[in-house]
């Protein structure tokens, strides 16, 4: 059996890390894409001679040339630009609008089989866009945010409550940072629910709640550390989870910024919920009860999302 192709569009600092961790887990052979020349093709060559004393083998190679996209399993789309000091959000709209038109054009036109994560913010509006221009089924386009967002909350939480992360889980809508909603009383360490955790005196209400807080900031919190960049080792870390659950039919349930069409009553919009990710891309939705105070922060997210929507729609008569 040929290994699989892993595509990576946009070669910086996401792209390189999911191409080293792709290489380290044996996902397949891996091809790095940037429109920079030389950045994909050096990254590639770099992690390929890490891999004889790593362990892997991978053919790992880098190109500026669309084609080197071609018959992709999965693609992985970080390229765009990130806001930079007196850009507006429209601008940063309108740019990466651009970026993400010729990467959907590419992959119709050289992966139309791929199942395809985005990782380019604005996340909600970006892996829409990205559908629209790829024509891709909209089960097989995923946006990742949502693992991020709860890696991040079962890290806190597992510090919190000193136990390990691996039995810690969280569960979490919506959209990106500031928009997610976690279900407190979904999230639980080994099977009993926060909650539970606070009646029993391991945690406080208060300490939950600063939790989520800083969870909802911890994009922010990396930037003002590293000053000059956003995270990049946890995202990628999220993504590649979602790539081996596709390439593995594993069926994990994990959030993902995911098609809805009439699930929570959202039709026609990409937000985040929680989905079985498999062998035909999104599998199922899984569509929990709300409570009050979780669909009131619901909605809150998908108005954002739609509006951001409607000015992305206004900026490029194409995504209209
Ligand atoms: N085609 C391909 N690559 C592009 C294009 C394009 N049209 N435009 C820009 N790029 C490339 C840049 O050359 C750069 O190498 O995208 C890469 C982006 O990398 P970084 O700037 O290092 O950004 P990174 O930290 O990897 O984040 C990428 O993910 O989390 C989001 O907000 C973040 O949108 C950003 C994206």
């Amino acid at each position: 059996m040929s290994r699989r192709k892993i595509a990576l569009v946009g070669a910086g600092n996401i792209g390189g890390t999911l191409a080293h961790l792709a290489g380290l887990k044996e996902l397949g052979d891996i091809v790095l894409f940037d429109i920079v020349d030389g950045v994909p093709q050096g990254k590639a060559l770099d992690i390929a001679q890490s891999s004889p004393v790593a362990g892997f083998d991978a053919k790992l190679t880098g190109g500026s040339d669309y084609s080197a996209i071609k018959g992709a399993d999965v693609i992985i789309v970080t390229a765009g630009v990130p806001r930079q000091p007196g850009m507006s959000r429209d601008d940063l709209l309108s740019v990466n609008l651009g970026v993400i038109a010729k990467v959907g054009a590419g992959i119709k036109r050289y992966a139309p089989s791929a199942f395809v994560i985005c990782i380019t913010n604005p996340l909600d509006v970006m892996v829409w866009a990205l559908q629209k221009a790829s024509g891709l089924p909209t089960q097989r386009i995923v946006g990742m945010a949502g693992m991020l967002d709860s890696s991040r909350f079962r890290y806190f939480l597992a510090e919190e409550l000193n136990v390990s992360v691996e039995d810690v889980s969280a569960f979490v809508l919506g959209g990106h940072g500031d928009d997610m909603v976690p279900s407190v009383r979904y999230s639980t360490v080994a099977g009993v629910p926060l909650p539970d955790l606070v009646a029993m005196g391991w945690t406080t209400q208060a300490r939950i709640d600063a939790i989520v807080e800083r969870t909802r900031k911890g994009g922010g919190e990396i930037v003002g550390l590293l000053k000059t960049g956003s995270a990049y080792y946890a995202p990628a870390t999220a993504a590649i989870a979602m790539a081996e659950s596709y390439l593995k039919d594993k069926r994990r349930v994990m959030p993902c910024a995911a098609y809805l069409s009439g699930q929570y009553g959202v039709n026609g919009l990409y937000v985040g919920v929680p989905v079985v990710i498999g062998a035909n891309g999104v599998e199922r939705v899984m569509e929990i009860k709300l409570d009050a105070a979780e669909r009131a922060m619901f909605e809150k997210s998908v108005a954002s999302v739609r509006a951001l929507l409607e000015a992305a729609k206004a900026l490029d008569p194409a995504f209209a």
